[in-house]
């Protein structure tokens, strides 16, 4: 690989050849059980196959504090290394959970033709979740809504099964709320933007009848759940890493784990300002993860601070050279910034960052590695080189940085005002 470029003693390595297609989840898409769920913001299980078959030694035990939809620990698992993850939305962990556990196909096909023969007698009107917020269903008294009443219908059916079958203690109910979950953007009138939803410009003249929503929910739960399931039935597992798959806050959690670690592998979310708990809104409320407007705040509140949809009050941060300069650039904006919380997110950013890498520290093994895959960003026309400054906080919490290796550019949001691509990178550090 060549050496690009070398800051204060700290090089970057180009990879784009070997990674750009390896950071996006694209890979994913039709891997068996990585594909239940699409995740935009996840990486693939590739990427994860080729840092452990790097290593010097078969690792015994990886450490991915922000676990997504379980793409680290699944690939872990299938090659038969222990992975602890932690992640702080429940949807996501619920969906790791599942894609971990084993399922027993034939009684998940019995299931499925009980639900199918459920939902053909469904024609009455359905009892509809009640929301604290009213946006999601069509309502006499809005102008736009989110699910036209055929689809409300269809979903409320669906909803209602699925209660009754978590009720009867039947653990295939999360195999069938990921498939629900599946239908949710494609079957609405919004679409994902970025950084939340917009309306699609033809969303009135979209029309899914009842019978159609079923109909594709039981195709997805046998043409991919089921098959998925199948085809895993026969494989030889010697480690399971279900049970060791937190729900929580990985700047709390991470200390508690009574472990050391080979490696650590992890995309902990960007510092541009997505707000996972926006962009995965629909998600978290139609499935029951959220009702009320106090604990959606919640939930936005202990994720990392990487976006300004709360009040970020102003917090110490690691005293680096780049981190000051980009703070003096944004205060020059004078004004010309989109929200007056990004300084404060900046500073929160790199605090949160600096916790945990101090953390990496305390549960490496000597000689063990953390890969970190982070993109910079860009404000007021001017690009934050994040990666460099990660690689900096880790050189303060004693780890040496062994490379900053560069996976690809990719184009900033608009919000961010800038017309050039900024770095993907994966920092290589070393304890
Ligand atoms: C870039 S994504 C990780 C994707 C993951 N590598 C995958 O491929 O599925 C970052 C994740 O961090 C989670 N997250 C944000 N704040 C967190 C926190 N405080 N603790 C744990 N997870 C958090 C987000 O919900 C999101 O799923």
């Amino acid at each position: 690989m060549n050496l690009i470029e070398s800051k204060n003693k700290i090089n970057f390595i180009d990879y784009r050849e070997e990674y750009s297609n390896l950071v996006s989840f694209n890979n994913n898409k039709n891997l068996s059980v990585h594909r239940w769920y699409p995740f935009v913001e996840g990486y693939s299980a590739e990427f994860v196959k080729r840092i452990i078959g790097e290593q010097k030694y078969i690792p015994d035990n990886c450490l991915e504090p922000f676990g997504g939809i379980g793409t680290t620990a699944l690939a872990c698992q299938d090659l038969n290394i222990k992975c602890h993850s932690v992640e702080i939305n429940p949807f996501f962990y619920d969906v790791t959970k599942a894609k971990l556990s084993n399922f027993d196909s034939k009684k998940f096909e019995d299931d499925i033709l009980s639900f199918a023969s459920f939902l053909k007698k469904c024609k009455s009107i359905p009892k509809i979740p009640i929301l604290e917020s009213k946006t999601f269903f069509e309502n006499d008294n809005r102008s736009k809504w989110i699910f036209d009443l055929s689809v409300t219908y269809g979903i409320s059916d669906i909803l209602e099964q699925i209660k009754k079958i978590k009720l009867d203690g039947n653990e295939n109910h999360i195999l069938f709320k990921i498939a629900l979950a599946n239908l949710l953007v494609p079957s609405s009138n919004v679409f994902r933007n970025g950084k939340c939803m917009s309306f699609r410009k033809d969303w009135k003249n979209k029309n899914i009848t009842r019978e159609e929503f079923h109909e594709n929910f039981i195709n997805f739960c046998r043409n991919v759940l089921l098959v998925d399931i199948r085809s895993r039935e026969n494989m030889i597992n010697t480690v399971y890493n279900s049970s060791t798959c937190y729900n929580g806050d990985s700047r709390k959690l991470v200390s508690n784990i009574n472990e050391k670690f080979d490696l650590i592998i992890t995309s902990p979310p960007y510092l541009n300002s997505r707000d996972y708990t926006d962009v995965y809104r629909l998600e978290l409320w139609i499935l029951g993860y959220i009702d009320k407007f106090v604990d959606e705040r919640k939930l936005r509140k202990s994720t990392l601070t990487s976006h300004v949809q709360v009040p970020i009050p102003e917090t110490d941060y690691p005293d680096i050279e780049e981190i000051n300069s980009f703070l003096l650039h944004l205060n020059n904006l004078d004004g010309g910034l989109w929200n007056k919380n990004i300084p404060n997110m900046f500073k929160g950013y790199f605090n949160d960052m600096d916790i945990l890498i101090k953390e990496f520290y305390n549960k490496l093994n000597v000689g063990g590695k953390a890969y970190i895959n982070v993109s910079n960003s860009s404000y007021g026309n001017k690009i934050c080189e994040v990666d460099l400054i990660l690689a900096k906080i880790g050189e303060m919490n004693n780890l040496e940085v062994e490379e900053i290796r560069i996976a690809r550019n990719i184009g900033s949001s608009s919000q961010q005002n800038v017309k050039f691509p900024v770095r993907e990178s994966v920092i290589v550090l070393r304890k």
